[in-house]
């Protein structure tokens, strides 16, 4: 099945933020989980570079905005290739073919009589790129979100007319799995509900931006353009720039992951725009939640943003990578405190999966001569473990395909606990000394073993760097071709040899400037 998801095209006035790399974690583990369960998948991520917000950065730096443009999408594109993130297209809005997709999408809308002229009088914010509705001060208006002026806009634009989607908007939110997560459903609905308004597409103050054919002095709203950017990315196959191939090459999108604040622009804007433009509109729009830190919005006014280069390099992905997905419910707030990230990933990956995978490793090589120990006794019910292993499988396949990060994670580690417990319960290192019980313990190490194999291929769309050395431990290799038939139960060969146990996961300890 062909499964297409994207992230934000991000605005590459700064470089990346750990807002931007939240969602794409969070689509990269999606996407590794759908090619293992071999759907046929696109997945986009990439920048937004136009705009008079980029201008403004580029001309209080003193370069032009081209040669700003390409030194933040390389920096962008060099963050997401050492956090291993696997996208398969990374999409820039200045590259060429993307100004042809542009023209084609406005002269299709344009020939639906959807681009009307008129007067966009209102008060902008640049930093979010967005006309503001009603500001609370009217004499000299801040912008909720960036506590910056407002700026007073009067001028001659073009108008997409959004007005006349009102009814097949309504039926489109009204759609149960439109908008994920629920909770995020009635805000779009009230907003679609207050009636919808054309919005102004081409501006006349901006030179950084793609140019309106026909309307000289006119460049397009950065938002029309940006959007676009998902289909320039699909259609960049080695073939043409030609939307009639769009249904060809995996659209419509199956999910755009997005955080809260731009849900507006992806479920009501960008689906008219498409109906206008007779191409199919996205199957889901999924709004993610903000993440604050140790209780504080983060901004670079308060000095207190987290940098994702800064923490890749300190902690490595598998820690960041466990600790926003396991620690924080995908969709909803959530708050980075710098202890429990400490405590969650000394707790879950060193001790809970990475101590049970050596303690039971080295046994097994001490008493079953550096291998995988025999799995000898038959039972006819099944093993309490095998049970739990064949649950948490089910749990993580139905909750990843929803975005449940949180649940899939937990599930595994509760996993990894349970044969913790079988260990601690059964007591290898005792029974071993009682004579005649070398089968039983060989059986109860099997299967502890087993469930360990199970927990480390479970990762492997979470975090893949910790799910291949445990692995590696076990002997054992991730075919991503078979990873489902790898699941079952006693793939584990008996007789294989067991390397030397290393740590798989070094301990953080807090140092005095974290
Ligand atoms: N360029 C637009 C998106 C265009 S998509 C066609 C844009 N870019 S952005 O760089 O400003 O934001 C990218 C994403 O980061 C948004 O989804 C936004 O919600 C997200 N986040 C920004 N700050 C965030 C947090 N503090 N926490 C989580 N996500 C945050 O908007």
């Amino acid at each position: 099945m062909s499964y297409t998801l994207t992230t934000p095209l991000y605005y590459v006035n700064d470089k990346p933020h750990l807002g931007s790399a939240y969602t794409t974690l969070a689509c990269d583990a999606l996407a590794r989980f759908k090619r293992l369960t071999q759907d046929d998948v696109v997945f986009i991520t990439g920048v937004d570079e136009h705009g008079q917000k980029i201008q403004r950065t580029a001309e209080q730096n003193n370069i032009t905005p081209i040669d700003h443009c390409d030194k933040i999408s390389a920096r962008y594109q060099d963050l997401w290739s050492r956090w291993n993130i696997s996208e398969d297209r990374f999409v820039r809005t200045t590259n060429p073919r993307h100004l042809q997709l542009v023209e084609q999408f406005y002269e299709r809308v344009k020939a639906s009589g959807d681009i009307v002229t008129g007067r966009q009088t209102g008060w902008y914010c640049v930093g979010c790129e967005e006309y503001k509705d009603d500001p609370d001060d009217a004499v000299d208006p801040l912008c909720p979100i960036h506590q910056k002026n407002l700026e007073w806009r009067d001028e001659e634009n073009l108008f997409f007319r959004l007005s006349r989607y009102q009814s097949e908007i309504e039926t489109l939110i009204a759609q149960d799995d439109f908008i994920a997560p629920a909770s995020r459903r009635q805000e779009v609905r009230n907003f679609v509900a207050r009636g919808l308004r054309d919005f102004s597409i081409s501006r006349v103050n901006v030179s950084w931006g793609l140019p309106v054919p026909g309307h000289p002095g006119h460049t397009f709203y950065v938002w029309f353009d940006a959007l676009l950017g998902y289909l320039t990315a699909l259609l960049d196959d080695g073939g043409s720039v030609d939307l009639d191939r769009l249904e060809h090459c995996g659209w419509p999108a199956s999910v755009h992951v997005i955080g809260k604040d731009i849900l507006r622009f992806h479920a009501v804007f960008w689906p008219a725009m498409l109906l206008s433009a007779g191409l199919p509109v996205p199957k889901s729009v999924f709004g993610h939640g903000f993440l604050t830190r140790e209780g504080q919005k983060m901004g670079k006014s308060l000095g207190n943003v987290l940098d994702p280069e800064l923490l890749l390099e300190r902690y490595g992905a598998d820690a960041v990578r466990w600790y926003l997905l396991r620690d924080i419910q995908f969709g909803d707030d959530g708050d980075f405190q710098q202890q429990r990230f400490y405590d969650l990933v000394n707790n879950d990956l060193a001790n809970t999966i990475g101590n049970l995978l050596n303690r039971t490793t080295s046994m097994a090589r001490k008493w079953f001569d550096d291998s995988v120990p025999p799995n000898v006794i038959e039972i006819e019910t099944k093993y309490p473990l095998e049970l739990i292993a064949q649950a948490t499988i089910e749990t993580v396949c139905r909750c990843m395909p929803e975005l449940g990060f949180k649940a899939a994670s937990e599930a595994i580690l509760q996993l990894a606990i349970a044969a913790n417990g079988h260990l601690n319960d059964t007591a290898p290192w005792s029974r071993m000394k009682q004579p005649g019980q070398e089968h039983v313990v060989a059986n109860d190490l099997y299967i502890v073993l087993e469930s360990t194999r199970i927990v480390g291929l479970l990762l492997a769309p979470l975090l893949p760097d910790l799910s291949a050395r445990i692995l590696d431990q076990l002997n054992c290799r991730l075919d991503p071709e078979h990873w489902l038939d790898q699941l079952r139960w006693g793939g584990l060969t008996s007789g294989a040899e067991l390397p030397k146990p290393v740590p798989v996961m070094q301990r953080l300890e807090l140092d005095e400037d974290s």
